[in-house]
């Protein structure tokens, strides 16, 4: 007798999330971001999965997974570092505030550091533009941050996880 294929525990997570959303395709955006959520990331094994639940093409999924910034197609690493790349951060030396961050982690955006510690994220506005440059790291919310206070923020967010 044949058996069913087993889903993997991702899978299964992608089909349980699909269906709290009604299997519903313009719901796909809402299902990727609580996908997120509980998975940390979208990996590319569940876009078939979510395509088929919720009767969008393979292409369709994909392509919404890949345009926008907000979906990780990797793990994260132990902490997410989110700097602001919109307009108000751009005009009070945001780039060089990313260009420092990049250095010092020797990561670009969308990328973890080697040890695991660390993702580096752009973001598009954090509603923090008064403050600008902006950045979050871990989901707290940093204003006016140059290289330095960048520097300070990374040192006790890295020396808190390791005590
Ligand atoms: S533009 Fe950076 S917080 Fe709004």
């Amino acid at each position: 007798m044949l058996t069913k294929p087993e889903l993997s525990p991702e899978s299964e997570r992608a089909r349980d999330v699909c269906s709290r959303h009604g299997n519903r395709p313009d719901e796909l955006i809402e299902i990727l971001h609580e996908l997120q959520d509980e998975l940390g990331y979208v990996p590319e094994s569940v876009i078939p999965v979510i395509a088929k639940t919720i009767n969008l093409s393979r292409a369709e999924v994909h392509g919404v997974v890949t345009f926008y910034h907000d979906f990780r197609r990797e793990p994260a690493g132990r902490h997410v570092v989110k700097i602001c790349r919109a307009e108000s951060c751009q005009s009070m030396a945001g780039e060089a505030l990313c260009s420092h961050a990049k250095a010092s982690l020797k990561a670009g955006f969308g990328e973890t550091t080697a040890d695991g510690a660390v993702t580096l994220e752009a973001v598009y506005c954090l509603g923090n533009c008064a403050l600008s440059p902006a950045m979050m790291v871990d989901g707290q919310l940093h204003g006016r941050v140059d290289a330095r206070r960048f520097d300070e923020i990374m040192s006790e967010t890295l020396s808190e996880a390791a005590q």
